[in-house]
């Protein structure tokens, strides 16, 4: 019989641990409902104890995105666990997610904890967990360096706790795939009730292996992999969904699996994670990359050119990669632009769109054609910039030989406006150096990339700016057809993130214990009436059913 596999989306909770990236709370709920229509089956939201931003996050795609279900990571502390409920508890289909680990280098060095004590902190946990929610999931971190033995105990101890999903995390993408498999199988043997309870796979990719290890685990048992859009995540990433989904999609008479996932939404949604983290997508990138498909030896274009298959195992129609129409003009009224961005799945506010609009037309003002792309670009442009950030609302720069470059700034943020002129080594230069005298924001350039997003001379250029801000990494990106002001505006992104990271204001990003104060036990305590009522009502329908 074909099997179903889960797929588990984390890329907004650990693909969003990959350097770099800082996701805003509309950029996550943009990201969410992309899934959604991708048709994930969970959506790893973020782990909301974490920041405020992302507790708020997690909140807004909970209250929002319908569909999958919803889920927030937590450490075994009750104090983690409150937070996930409290940020979930407006999901439709909340799961908690908690983990702890279990090999021996992590228990002694990092945790300072014996097995005997890690194994009662995993059972309290999902007993806790499952207070707030239904759908539990334990994950047993670094579980491809744990003793067996040891690991069996604890998922069998977190499944008598009431535990739902059973993950099995290769947390530094150390195992092979028949060792993987057999870990799999090992569990599936040795852990009582494990038939109760979904087995998940969680591999990262520091061998490049993650991708070879979830199907080898899926071929062995396993019924869900987590996975990421673009392979983001911690260090080398995690298994990447993109190539999950269409390996069981293309293989399905060797490994008799399926998925729920819709493969045509799998190129716009790799675009976008793209776009709005930063993080580009590597030209020979399977499934998703600009090469996927563009057969460029003589022999293989006369070999598809005759009958496709002989150098295609998939269509680039399967993942959604169809040529990018061209459809508004000049002539083109907001009314058209917001309904073909609808159409498009880009839903921006009024004043939004009034930018949105106006930069169409500036564009339309210096292209002949205008794709999908550059619509698509101006649009997620927008989604990054939020009202309370640093906006750029005005650049001039100017440059010549002989001439030294110069560039003077506007910016706004919330009603204020920030000014500055200044020189520099080249026009980019003296923007940037511009932005930060306004900004006053201390920040060094790290790395700085552009590239065309159409073809031809006067395509709209999409520029990727990394800086160090007090010691941290972030990534901000920016397009337009003019590439110094792409420049500019990849610039403030990249200090957005930074004001949303805290990391300007020096603000400590963890969340205090909730424990003290009767303002923060008021939440609890509703969070609590509203588990227990959902409990209620899911018991009620539960007998309704069986009657
Ligand atoms: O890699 C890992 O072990 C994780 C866990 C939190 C599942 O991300
Ligand atoms: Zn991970």
């Amino acid at each position: 019989m074909t099997e179903r596999i889960y797929i588990f989306d984390t890329t907004l909770r650990d693909g969003e641990q990959a350097p770099g990236i800082s996701l805003n709370q509309r950029e996550k709920v943009e990201i969410a409902e992309q899934l959604a229509r991708l048709e994930v089956d969970v959506i790893e939201a973020g782990f909301p104890v974490s920041s405020p931003s992302d507790f708020e996050a997690v909140k807004a795609v909970a209250k929002t995105v319908k569909g999958p279900v919803i889920c927030a990571l937590a450490r075994t502390d009750r104090n983690d666990i409150d937070w996930a409920w409290e940020a979930l508890m407006y999901a439709e289909r909340p799961l908690i997610h908690t983990f702890l680990s279990t090999s021996e280098y992590h228990m002694k060095y990092q945790l300072k904890k014996t097995p005997k004590q890690v194994l009662e902190m995993a059972r309290e946990a999902v007993a806790y967990a499952r207070k707030y929610v239904e759908n539990v999931e334990f994950s047993a971190m670094d579980a491809t360096r744990s003793d067996p033995a040891f690991l069996y105990q604890v998922y069998a101890a977190a499944i008598k706790a009431g535990a739902t999903v059973i993950n099995i995390p290769d947390t530094v993408g150390y195992a092979l795939p028949d060792e993987f498999a057999a870990l799999v199988r090992g569990v599936m043997e040795n852990v009582p009730g494990i038939e109760k309870v979904v087995v998940s796979v969680h591999c990262h990719n520091d061998l490049g292996l993650a991708v070879a290890n979830s199907i080898a685990a899926a071929k062995a048992g396993a019924r869900q992999i987590e996975c990421a859009v673009n392979g983001l995540g911690e260090r080398a990433g995690n298994a990447s969904l993109e190539e999950i989904v269409m390996i069981i999609n293309t293989r399905r008479d060797a490994t008799d699996m399926t998925t729920g996932v819709n493969t045509r939404e799998i190129y716009q949604t790799s675009r976008l994670v793209s776009m709005l983290t930063g993080y580009n997508v590597q030209p020979n990138k399977a499934v998703v990359g600009e090469n996927a498909f563009a057969h460029e030896s003589g022999i293989h274009q006369d070999g598809v050119l005759k009958h496709r298959q002989t150098y295609e195992i998939m269509s680039p129609e399967d993942v959604g990669l169809v040529e990018s129409e061209i459809y508004l003009g000049k002539h083109s009224g907001r009314h058209a632009l917001k309904a073909k961005l609808e159409e498009m799945g880009f839903y921006l506010d009024d004043k939004g769109l009034e930018r949105a609009f106006i930069r169409f037309k500036e564009l339309a003002g210096k292209k002949k054609e205008i794709s999908v792309k550059d619509i698509e670009a101006i649009a997620l442009d927008e989604i990054r910039t939020l009202e309370e950030l640093f906006q750029l609302d005005y650049m001039q720069s100017s440059s010549g030989t002989g001439a030294i470059p110069i560039a003077a700034v506007k910016l706004s943020r919330e009603g204020k406006s920030y000014e500055a002129t200044s020189t520099g080594d080249g026009q980019v230069d003296a923007v940037c150096k511009a932005i930060l005298k306004a900004t006053k924001v201390k920040a060094k350039l790290k790395a700085y990339q552009v590239q065309a997003i159409t073809k031809g001379l006067d395509a709209m250029g999409d520029v990727t700016i990394k800086l160090d801000v007090e010691g941290h990494e972030v990534v901000g990106r920016g397009v337009s057809p003019d590439i110094i002001e792409a420049s500019a505006r990849a610039y403030i992104n990249a200090i957005n993130r930074a004001v949303q990271k805290g990391l300007l204001e020096k603000k400590k990003l963890a969340l205090k214990a909730r424990s003290s104060g009767a303002a923060k036990k008021a939440p609890a305590k509703k969070a609590a009436k509203k588990a227990s009522a959902a409990k209620k009502s899911a018991k009620k329908s539960a007998k309704k059913s069986k009657a």
